[in-house]
């Protein structure tokens, strides 16, 4: 394995100021400045390889992510006896910051980076363009509609990584079990998101069929969730679906308290929406995906695998989640959503 001797003295300092933990105030055990031995601190020099992590924004899911795609690579490290040097960035749902931290690893021409979220790898694709910098993603809903990959069999660039697309069926299915007269679904989320575009336009067509009518509302910050959600309550939306929205997500809690409010169940196509507050989802483990994807990105580095012909990985767990608390303040049997196997309870 060759050593590789990459960072100067100034790009040392960029480095180190760029070291941040995934979550901001709670940083994850990998991200600790002592580190484990295997994870070399910012900026150390005799690293083997450097990755940069950029995580979209903060949101319980994606933090989740970050911590087990480092968790993971400090395992590989030390199975392998490989020293890397982890550079963990957040950009805060922020496009200009988000654009800044790419540039920042481009030009500090690290091995591999690993963007958490589509908006994060759609930034570090178009930042990497024509420099061979290979990319490994993590948790991108639908990556060939983000047009990250050629197909997800075959990616054929220098990008591959991990998606958590689900069928949004199984999750209206738990909706309208629990009401089978269900007549109104509110969607939120937001347009500029190509995850939530592609899963909208995907349920949209369930619901014709079904005979569902829906009301839509779309945000572009998170700041805007409460509105958007009492918009949907007052036009008659008797239950809500939020897609896997990053912008939704960061803040989930303000919709379910107003959903709560309002005596309206709210569906998530994540886990992590749930434990803020959601009634329920079925979904992935997103722990498994983030070692997922730190396995894949070691095999990119370690064992100079191809991106190009390595699949993008999708994981579907078809896990239940249902937040107890959140049902009985609906007044709701959280037994009703039981697939027959049990389903994970959070309050
Ligand atoms: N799949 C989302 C994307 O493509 C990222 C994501 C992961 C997410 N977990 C989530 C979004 C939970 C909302 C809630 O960007």
């Amino acid at each position: 394995m060759k050593l590789k001797k990459m960072l100067c003295t100034a790009a040392a300092a960029l480095l180190a100021l760029a070291l941040a933990a995934c979550g901001g105030a709670t940083p994850p055990p990998a991200a600790a400045p002592s580190g484990a031995a295997s994870v070399g601190s910012a900026g150390s020099a005799d690293a083997d390889f450097t990755i940069g992590i950029v995580q979209y924004t903060q949101h319980s899911s994606l933090d989740e992510i970050c911590a087990a795609v480092q968790n993971e690579l400090e395992v590989l490290a030390a199975t392998a006896d490989v020293k890397l040097n982890v550079i963990v960035k957040n950009g805060q749902g922020d496009a200009p910051t988000i654009n800044d931290i790419c540039s920042l690893f481009v030009a500090d021409k690290v091995d591999l980076i690993i963007p958490i979220a589509t908006p994060a790898a759609t930034s570090a694709a178009a930042a990497t363009q024509g420099t061979g910098i290979p990319l490994v993603f993590s948790a991108v809903t639908d990556p060939v509609e983000a047009q990250l990959v050629e197909s997800m069999e075959a990616p054929g660039g220098s990008v591959t990584g991990t998606s958590d697309y689900i069928d949004t069926s199984l999750i209206l299915k738990l909706a309208t079990t629990q009401n089978p007269e269900l007549k109104k679904l509110g969607l939120i989320y937001n347009l500029g998101e190509p995850n939530s575009v592609a899963t909208i336009a995907k349920t949209k067509p369930i619901l014709e069929e079904q005979g569902i009518a829906y009301v839509e509302s779309t945000v572009t910050t998170p700041g805007e969730v409460q509105m958007a959600a009492q918009k949907l309550i007052s036009e008659g939306a008797e239950a809500i679906f939020v897609p896997i929205d990053n912008t939704v997500a960061s803040a989930m809690s303000v919709l379910a308290d107003e959903a709560i409010k309002a005596g309206v169940p709210v569906y998530t196509a994540a886990d992590s929406m749930v434990r803020d507050g959601g009634l329920a989802t079925t979904g992935v483990n997103y722990t498994r995906l983030g070692e997922l994807t730190a396995q894949m990105a070691f095999k990119v580095l370690y064992e100079k695998a191809d991106p190009a012909s390595m699949a993008v990985q999708v994981l579907n767990d078809g896990i239940v989640t249902v937040n107890t608390t959140t049902a009985e303040a609906l007044g709701i049997d959280p037994d009703v959503f039981d697939p027959g196997e049990g389903y994970v309870a959070v309050e």
